[in-house]
């Protein structure tokens, strides 16, 4: 059967940077055999001008074949979203290209949050109930501007093509070292029987990003660091780590375990959270602009590209277990970690301490210590590594003490993983909604991001840097610091 992937928002930077990638993956891989691609977009561009628009971020590796025979194979419809007409003159398009009319449609739509609904809206009304049902919706994140216009959206979406053509994304979900977090969690007794209070004393996942806003200011400077990527990638690892074991490895267990987890999350205080925008300065060795001069930017933005933020989960398990979450753009650097602390040792023979806690310890009066927090770590990107941070002693003749690191390098084993947006076509067109968002975990999210009553005060911080001072000192009032790697 003939299948069509038709992808609104066509000359968008998740399209150019993710999604064209992923495709031009899969044909490598010979996955998209009878498969016809469709993009559509506003702007009117010529073939030539739409291949290498859509080719600048396809990069074959060794022995794969040129990305031009896979863009030939991409067809571009120029539309504007909001024009009922254009949504029958692009059905004539599919029809020409696909006359047989069987064909299944996957529709991306890769548009920002407000326009959503209006594409919806649109399409619904082109086609009819059996052009419905041969159709699948995979909706980009952030899904809606809010709770409410998530619920709403959600609904239409239901009413549309039914939740069980509504795969909702996270490409974070298909991330090779998030996925891992359950199989490490229950697929070890070890980290099973610490993953608790008794033994865990914080959590710390933190994404920074040297990017800035990259082409995406009209979406960004709406939209803000805690819309765009704590509600969604963000709370997903929190719920995965935060979670109670589901009653099995299937799909509504671990989806029900995690939406639980959401609901227990406190409400956000507004001196819990620090926010920061970007100035000027160097990354990677190089110049860049304060977001407020970025093109497209409102020079008097108050959009926070930072947001760092303590909160807790309210279950027996968490309990006075804070979970401190951090993203930010134009940082020194790109690296996204999990980082999980214990607790010091219940029998002090080893008085516990170390720099973490603001002081070095005596041992018998004579020796100093060092003694680190040992922690577990998942580096989930630029490599995927898992790290185990424990005390031993050195071979010295006085005993002495130091933090030493164990790490399982996972991309050094796997060179060649499928990228994240590939497995997500690859799920859809295999109608498998295991690596989605459901419907309640979004609302929940939105649900949780609105318990932030008033946004807190607006710090900068120089594109280069770790952030504002601000979110070191909300770490150290409880006594941690963030992690490296
Ligand atoms: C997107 C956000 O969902 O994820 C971007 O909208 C962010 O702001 C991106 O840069 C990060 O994804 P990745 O896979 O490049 O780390």
């Amino acid at each position: 059967m003939t299948r069509v992937i038709l992808i609104f928002g066509g000359t968008g930077d998740l399209s150019r940077r993710k999604l064209y990638p992923a495709l031009y993956q899969l044909h490598a891989r010979d996955k998209l055999k009878d498969t016809v691609i469709l993009a559509c977009g506003r702007r009117k561009l010529a073939r030539e001008e739409f291949e290498s628009l859509a080719g600048e971020f396809i990069k074959p590796r060794a022995n794969q074949p040129p990305a031009a025979a896979f863009l030939k194979r991409v067809h571009y419809h120029s539309m504007d979203f909001n024009h009922q007409d254009d949504f029958r003159s692009l059905y004539g398009r599919l029809v020409e290209l696909v006359p047989s009319q069987r064909e299944m449609v996957l529709g991306y739509l890769a548009v920002p949050p407000a326009e959503l609904e209006p594409v919806v809206r649109n399409a619904m009304r082109t086609l009819n109930r059996s052009q419905r049902a041969r159709l699948r919706l995979l909706v980009e994140k952030p899904i809606g501007t809010d709770y409410a216009s998530a619920r709403r959206l959600n609904s239409l979406l239901d009413r549309f093509v039914g939740e069980h053509n509504v795969y909702r994304i996270d490409h974070f979900l298909a991330k090779e070292a998030v996925e891992n977090l359950l199989v490490l969690r229950f697929a070890n007794r070890l980290f099973e029987r610490i993953w608790s209070r008794e033994s865990i004393s914080c959590v710390q996942i933190s994404f920074s990003e040297q990017i800035g806003v990259e082409n995406r200011a009209g979406f960004y400077d709406r939209t803000g660091a805690l819309a765009d990527f704590v509600q969604s990638h963000l709370l997903q690892v929190l719920s995965l780590i935060a979670m109670e074991p589901p009653s099995c490895m299937e799909e509504d267990p671990i989806k029900n375990a995690k939406a639980r987890a959401l609901k227990r999350l406190a409400p956000l205080r507004a001196q819990d959270v620090v926010m920061g925008q970007y100035g000027m300065g160097k990354v990677d060795g190089k110049d860049v602009p304060a977001y407020a001069h970025e093109p497209g930017v409102n020079p008097a933005s108050r959009t926070e590209t930072f947001v760092a933020l303590r909160t807790h989960v309210r279950t027996p398990r968490w309990k006075g277990v804070p979970f401190f979450l951090m993203t930010g753009k134009r940082l020194g650097k790109s690296e996204g970690l999990v980082t999980i602390s214990f607790r010091p040792p219940i029998a002090c023979l080893f008085t516990p301490g170390g720099k973490e806690h603001g002081h070095t310890h005596k041992y018998s009066g004579r020796k100093a210590f060092d003694l680190g927090t040992s922690q577990l770590q998942i580096q989930v990107q630029p490599e995927e590594v898992f790290r185990l941070r424990f005390n031993l002693k050195t071979p010295e003749e006085a005993l002495s003490v130091k933090p030493f690191s164990m790490d399982y390098c996972y991309s050094c084993d796997y060179l060649y993983q499928r990228l994240p947006y590939e497995k997500v076509f690859e799920d859809a067109l295999a109608g498998d909604h295991t690596r989605f968002s459901r419907r309640d975990e979004v609302e929940l999210a939105w649900k949780w991001v609105e318990t932030l009553k008033q946004k807190p005060q607006l710090h900068h911080y120089m594109a280069g840097s770790s952030g504002p001072a601000a979110a070191d000192e909300l770490l150290s009032k409880d006594g941690f610091c963030w992690q490296k790697a």
